[in-house]
């Protein structure tokens, strides 16, 4: 059995749907459903058992899991970087991977959670996933601290040659409809020009940055769910790795995808940065993947342009837009 935490979530949902392309039904999905529209990620897929959060997190504190794990992909998290209750983060996300990485480490379960790139902050160290540059990142916001507390946690317990972190970049694709305002704009972008033709950008609020030039790390889902199992496959990997194309592209190049792809004319229209998140946004992320190449992951990654056209022809200009 392979547990998946956030396994109705987007990326785990991902991972679920390839495991099963790859003949693995074995699965156990460990989420927590409640009343959003995320259970349809789970409608195509083939899972053996579903727990909710903290019904799960209990079973393997008191060492009553029905079945022993091959290995736990701990992709469950709130995943909202908006998200203002710092208490939640830190019991949500960091107390409980911490519980369950010890559970996993006390029984030789393979351990696989997701940190992210927001942990690196401003960039300013740039994005080496070195562990010993670890301790010197400063997050931005309080989600990254409640990821970079386990990173730490992990560091300072001797766990990183033992488990595996994902320092995912910005990923975007199918089954992330559920996200809101958190989805990647790559589907808000989508949504923008076919409603009305049109695709708002932030303004840079930089000199040195023309609007739009803005530059992120994107990743389409099927690349990091490859990246992801990538790990399971080779369990003698271990370390904190990024999980990104490689490439920053801008914001203009996003929305020229998406254009090209639905065949409309280019039309972006940028507007203010809302003032509260201008000193903490990231003008630029770029993935450094050599440590992920140099472990062997030697598969080729979606551009951006060929990620867009997947995502809009396979899946959004679709009648069922999810995996499956
Ligand atoms: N998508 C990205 O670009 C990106 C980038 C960097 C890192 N990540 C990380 O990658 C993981 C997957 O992200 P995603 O985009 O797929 O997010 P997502 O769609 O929000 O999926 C995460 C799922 O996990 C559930 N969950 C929350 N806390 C949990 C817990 N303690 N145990 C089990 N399930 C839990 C969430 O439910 P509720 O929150 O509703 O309870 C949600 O259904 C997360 O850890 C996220 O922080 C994602």
């Amino acid at each position: 059995m392979i547990v998946v935490t956030g396994g109705a979530g987007f990326i785990g949902s991902a991972i679920v749907w390839e495991l099963n392309n790859r003949g693995y039904h074995e699965i156990m999905v460990v989420d927590r459903l409640g009343t959003e529209k995320k259970w349809r990620n789970l409608r195509n897929l083939e899972i053996a058992d579903y727990w909710d959060k903290q019904e799960f997190l209990a079973m393997a504190g008191n060492d009553d899991l029905p079945v022993k794990p091959e290995a736990i992909l701990h992709l469950g998290a709130c995943s909202a970087t908006t998200q203002e209750d710092a208490d939640y983060l830190m019991r949500n996300n960091y107390q409980y991977t911490k519980y369950l990485a010890r559970y996993a480490l006390e029984h030789d379960v393979r351990f696989i959670y997701a940190s992210s790139a927001a942990t690196y902050g401003d960039g300013e160290l740039g994005y080496r996933d070195d562990h010993n540059l670890l301790s010197q990142l400063r997050p931005l916001n309080k989600y990254a601290l409640s990821k970079y507390a386990f990173d730490l946690h992990a560091l300072h317990n001797g766990w990183l040659d033992k488990i595996v972190g994902l320092k995912y970049f910005n990923v975007y694709g199918p089954n992330e409809y559920h996200k809101g305002e958190m989805r990647s704009v790559i589907h808000k972008s989508f949504g923008q020009a076919q409603n009305n033709g049109k695709i708002r950008l932030f303004k840079s609020h930089r000199e040195d940055c023309a609007h739009g030039e803005q530059k992120r790390d994107f990743l389409y889902v099927k690349d990091a769910v490859n990246m992801s199992l990538f790990f399971l496959e080779n369990p003698d990997v271990n370390g904190i790795f990024n999980i990104g194309c490689g490439e920053a592209r801008s914001f203009n190049h996003l929305a020229r995808a998406v254009f090209k792809t639905l065949d409309l004319p280019e039309n972006v229209e940028y507007f203010d940065m809302p003032a509260d998140i201008r000193d903490r946004y990231q003008y630029f992320t770029e993935a450094d993947i050599s440590k992920l190449r140099e472990a062997g992951y030697e598969k080729e990654i979606h551009t951006l342009e060929e990620g867009v056209a997947d995502y809009l022809n396979n899946y959004l200009l679709t009648d069922d837009p999810h995996l499956g």
